[in-house]
This record gives C-alpha cells, sequence and structure tokens, in this order.
C-alpha cells in the first residue's frame, strides 16, 4: 500500500461531513432557497479549501517561473513543483519522479504516447485494440494514429452489463496487437476494468498498455506497479485539483526510448543550429512554462487524500451508489451500466423523457448532474440510446444527495407520466 492513511476513530458519516464541510462551493445557493447537490463529480470534482489556499498562495508569494531562475521566488516555486511530482509518485507507487509527466490532462496524455511511442513503433499491419465502452479520448488519437501509420484498429465489445469480459478481450489480441488502451473506469457506466489482467494479457502478446485513468485514480487504489502498466494516464482536475493539468505515468525505459513530444524550454539540454541534444527524464518531455499553479494543487490535493481513510471513504462511496440504483430503479428509470464491478457512476433514462430535461428539471431543485452523450457516443450506440442523464459521486458525495435527486426526479415524472 502507498496510500498513507490517518488512523481515524471518526464514523465514516462524521468523515463525509467534515469532508463536506473543506469544500466552500458546496455550500451555496445555485437558485434562490436551492442549495446545490453536486452530483457531476465524473465531469469534474469541487476543489477543498486546502487545493484553493495552495494556488492562492502561488500567486500571492510565489509568482514566478521554475527550473530557471536562482532568485528565492523561483526557488520556492520549483522547490513546491517538484515536491507536488514526489507526491504523484508516491500515490500511484511509481519507482521513481523521472517517471511523472506533467500533461494538461488524461487527453495530452494519452496524445503524447500516441505521438512518440505510436509514431515511432506502429507500421502497417499492427492493431491498437481498445474497448467499446472507451471515452472519445482514448479512441480518436488511436484512430488517427492508425490512419498515419497504416496499423487498424480493433475493438472490444461491451456486454450489455457494459462489461468487458476476459473473454472477449483475449479473443481480440494477436501477436499483431502493439498497443491495447483501456480505460481503468467507465466515465459513462462506471464500469471497473481488470486492468491487471488485462495487462498480463497484452504483455503475453507483446503488447503495451496505456491505461486511461482519468476516473480510475479517483475511485480505486492505483498502484502501477503492481498493476504492472506501461501507462497510466491522469487528470487532476477529477482528483479534487485545478483544471487543465493531468500526469502521464510511463515505465523508464519506454520514456527513455521515446522521442521528445513537443519541442521548446526546459526539454532541452544543448541547442544550436547544428542540432539539439535533450533534457533527461521527466524534463525531456515538458516543453515551456507548465502550470505551475495547477500542479502544486495537484499536489496539495494528493497530500489532502493521502491523509484521508481511502478505503473506508472509497467503501461508502460504493454503500453509496448502491442506494441510488435501489432508489432509481424503484422509480421506475432504466439503468444504463450495470456492471457487478463499478464505481461512482449512475448512468439512466427515466419516463421517456429526454436526458437533457430531466437535467433541466435537476437544477431547477439545485440537482447539478450531465446529460448527453458523455463523450463517449459508441456507448450510447450500444444501448441505442441518444444519451443518459448521468449522477456521479465524488468523496463528498452522501446517501441524503440521492435523496435529493430523486425529490427532483419525482417532480419530472409528473411531468412525463400520465395518470
Ligand atoms: N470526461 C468527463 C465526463 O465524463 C468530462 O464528464
Amino acid at each position: 500500500m502507498n496510500v498513507v492513511t490517518t488512523p481515524t476513530t471518526k464514523s465514516v458519516t462524521e468523515q463525509v461531513a467534515a469532508i463536506r464541510a473543506e469544500f466552500p462551493a458546496l455550500h451555496q445557493e445555485v437558485h434562490p432557497g436551492k442549495p446545490l447537490v453536486y452530483l457531476d463529480s465524473a465531469a469534474t470534482a469541487l476543489k477543498p479549501q486546502a487545493v484553493i489556499d495552495a494556488i492562492t498562495e502561488v500567486y500571492t508569494k510565489n509568482c514566478a517561473n521554475i527550473h530557471r531562475a536562482v532568485h528565492a521566488m523561483s526557488q520556492r516555486a520549483t522547490a513546491d513543483y517538484e515536491a507536488a511530482r514526489e507526491s504523484v509518485r508516491a500515490f500511484i507507487g511509481a519507482p521513481s519522479i523521472e517517471e511523472v509527466i506533467f500533461t494538461r490532462g488524461t487527453s495530452e496524455g494519452i496524445n503524447l504516447v500516441r505521438f512518440t511511442y505510436g509514431q515511432q513503433n506502429l507500421q502497417l499491419g499492427d492493431e491498437v485494440l481498445v474497448t467499446e465502452l472507451e471515452h472519445h479520448s482514448n479512441i480518436v488519437p488511436w484512430q488517427l494514429l492508425c490512419e498515419r501509420t497504416g496499423a487498424k484498429l480493433v475493438v472490444v465489445p461491451i456486454n450489455d452489463a457494459g462489461e468487458v469480459t476476459e473473454e472477449a478481450f483475449a479473443s481480440k489480441l494477436s501477436v499483431r496487437t502493439k498497443i491495447v488502451a483501456f480505460a481503468h473506469v467507465s466515465n459513462a457506466l462506471g464500469t471497473v476494468l481488470p486492468v491487471k489482467r488485462f495487462t498480463q494479457l497484452a504483455h503475453d502478446v507483446g503488447a503495451v498498455v496505456v491505461v486511461d485513468g482519468a476516473q480510475g485514480i479517483v475511485h480505486t487504489h492505483v498502484d502501477v506497479v503492481d498493476l504492472d502498466v506501461d501507462f497510466y494516464a491522469f487528470s487532476a482536475h477529477k482528483l479534487y485539483a485545478p483544471t487543465g493539468v493531468g500526469v502521464l505515468y510511463g515505465k523508464r525505459a519506454l520514456l527513455e526510448a521515446m522521442p521528445p513530444y513537443e519541442g521548446g524550454g526546459d526539454m532541452i539540454d544543448e541547442v544550436s543550429f547544428e542540432g539539439t541534444t535533450f533534457n533527461d527524464l521527466p524534463h525531456k518531455f515538458e516543453a515551456g512554462t507548465p502550470n505551475i499553479a495547477g500542479v502544486i494543487g495537484l499536489g496539495a490535493a494528493i497530500e489532502w487524500l493521502r491523509a484521508k481513510d481511502l478505503a473506508a471513504l472509497h467503501a461508502h462511496s460504493l454503500e453509496v451508489l448502491r442506494y441510488g440504483e435501489a432508489a432509481l430503479t424503484e422509480l421506475g428509470a432504466t439503468l444504463v451500466g450495470t456492471a457487478k464491478d463499478k464505481v461512482s457512476v449512475l448512468a439512466f433514462n427515466a419516463f421517456g423523457a429526454h436526458p437533457t430535461d430531466l437535467g433541466t428539471i435537476l437544477d431547477a431543485e439545485g440537482v447539478a448532474i450531465r446529460t448527453g452523450h458523455h463523450c463517449a457516443q459508441p456507448v450510447m450506440a450500444h444501448y441505442e440510446v441518444a444519451g443518459t442523464a448521468r449522477a456521479s459521486l465524488g468523496i463528498y458525495s452522501t446517501r441524503e444527495d440521492i435523496d435529493a435527486l430523486i425529490r427532483g426526479l419525482l417532480i419530472a415524472k409528473k411531468m412525463f407520466v400520465r395518470g
């Protein structure tokens, strides 16, 4: 285990209540008399005061560029930025900080692998494997790579519960498979994929594994060494940290062999018009002035999380999810995504209503959900729906939030169901 948990005598309900007090955004009315009920954490999570304070401190006290100057503010900003890298390393169990690359988010992490490892290693006749439940961010980069290289995109289908079975996954692997890219957790369905097992199977045919961890990093314990993944990409903003920043973990040997991604400041060793040599890892992949405050905010979010009893909080979240599934079913909603191993996501359709109408009615009651295709149009095609209403949970979510969702949906039901 690499997550530091603080022994606590508080019940999990008390822990969640204390956590809620740390999120200023939760304590507002979004419409007159309608306190916010936030059920859209899969889109982006709210930020605790500790993260807001860390960002404020950057701009009030340490507003300097990093890795470039000897003055005190720059030294402090550099130290805080690199401390955040160490926090990420410890949180995901990476062997070294050289394997932690800061990006703009999950999409950029996946695209980085596409433009470097992918361009360097794929050719006509090779295959890239994805699953049917992927977010567009883990489909389109590989489609573009296949177009460029002549490789073929192969899709592993889901079953009607929204699961990727081992049988389906294994049946699509072959010696032609060079890259296997799949989500740790589906943002549209909540399905948890068996990353460790799928990685073993992919390695057995010699493929490298790229995991979209945008949702997985939030709701599961991630240890990249135990999972043995080659690349694991995630965004900060779903992990209670700022938008516009993310992480790509990669195994050192792969990162060393990959060409640079973007050219610019900080990623070089020496530049002349005759040629350029590149910086060491991880800086080789971080061109230009990075999102300094964002990275430091991510470090603060991770330290904030590491001080929590995450195992108990994940179990609580699962309990809230099950409560929500039962309540939605009781109401007559159709759940979209009923995998046995599932976290965070309650996607549904109800009363023959368009999901956008449900979202609008709920918003009037202060309940924030996401509606639409959730950047996963192939999932919608599988279920033959235009979209879904999606309530998604965060560390602060409670049964009371679900009760508010159901009260809002009862208002919708009166509008859409006669009699
Ligand atoms: N990928 C994010 C979501 O699922 C934006 O809503």
